[in-house]
């Protein structure tokens, strides 16, 4: 099964595509993971994203497109994935499609999980994320039992340099330009589906397992 989670920054794609992963035994795959932790370990690729996602803008279209094919033509994607941030505009999309389509493959569902704007920055500004697994927190909504430190690992906790409140709404308006279009385009496809992201994370996740176990 391949499914794509579509939805603004901080509607919960991330939260939710580990759910899925888990609960689907499916391989996460987050572009945003994948900038993050060559960013950390200061590779060519993080010093060539590193000012885009600094200023909350795209990533270009062919850099991001080479990523992503790479990582699904790995071993554990053979039986499907779900991608996390991917893709972000329409050429992105159709060069997915058209890889796919040369395997005689398709995307199966594209899971818009929706957010209004006003709900983003709060959630934005209490998320952590762990600096070795990844897993992510909300100093309200989903606090770690311990302040500061991860339930699965035991790593540290930061908080993201793209959650400023600035880059938070330059985000946004890239997202609602670059991104939203995506929405009609799998509409069109038939195989988009929409939740409301605005529900507790069980809710939203109790939606999307409904959407999959019924596909
Ligand atoms: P990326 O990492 O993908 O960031 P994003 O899309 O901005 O999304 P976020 O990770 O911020 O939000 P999320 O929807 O995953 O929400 P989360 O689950 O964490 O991309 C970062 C940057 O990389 C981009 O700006 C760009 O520069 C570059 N990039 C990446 N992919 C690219 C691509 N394809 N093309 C070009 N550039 C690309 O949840 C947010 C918070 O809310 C958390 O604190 C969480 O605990 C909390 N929360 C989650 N669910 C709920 C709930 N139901 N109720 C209450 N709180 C909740
Ligand atoms: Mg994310």
């Amino acid at each position: 099964m391949k499914i794509i989670m579509l939805g603004a920054p901080g509607a919960g794609k991330g939260t939710q595509a580990k759910m899925i992963a888990d609960k689907y035994a499916l391989p996460h795959v987050s572009t945003g993971d994948i900038f993050r932790a060559n960013l950390k370990e200061g590779t060519e690729l993080g010093m060539k994203v590193k000012a885009y996602m600094d200023q909350g803008a795209l990533v270009p279209d062919e850099l991001t497109v080479e990523i992503l094919l790479d990582r699904v033509s790995k071993d554990d994607c053979k039986n499907g994935y779900v991608l996390d941030g991917f893709p972000r505009t329409i050429p992105q999309a159709e060069v997915l499609d058209k890889e796919l389509e040369k395997l005689g493959d398709a995307v199966d569902l594209a899971i818009d999980v929706e957010v209004p704007d006003e709900n983003i920055v709060r959630r934005m500004s209490g998320r952590r994320a762990c600096v070795k697994c990844g897993a992510t927190y909300h100093v309200e909504h989903i606090p770690p039992k311990q302040e500061g430190i991860c339930d699965r690992c035991g790593a540290e906790l930061i908080q993201r340099d793209d959650d400023k409140p600035e880059t938070v709404q330059k985000r946004l308006s890239v997202y609602h330009e670059q991104t939203a279009p995506l929405i009609d385009y799998y509409t069109k496809k038939g195989i988009l589906k929409t939740v409301d992201g605005t529900q507790d994370m069980d809710a939203v996740f109790g939606a999307i397992t409904a959407i999959i176990d019924r596909h």
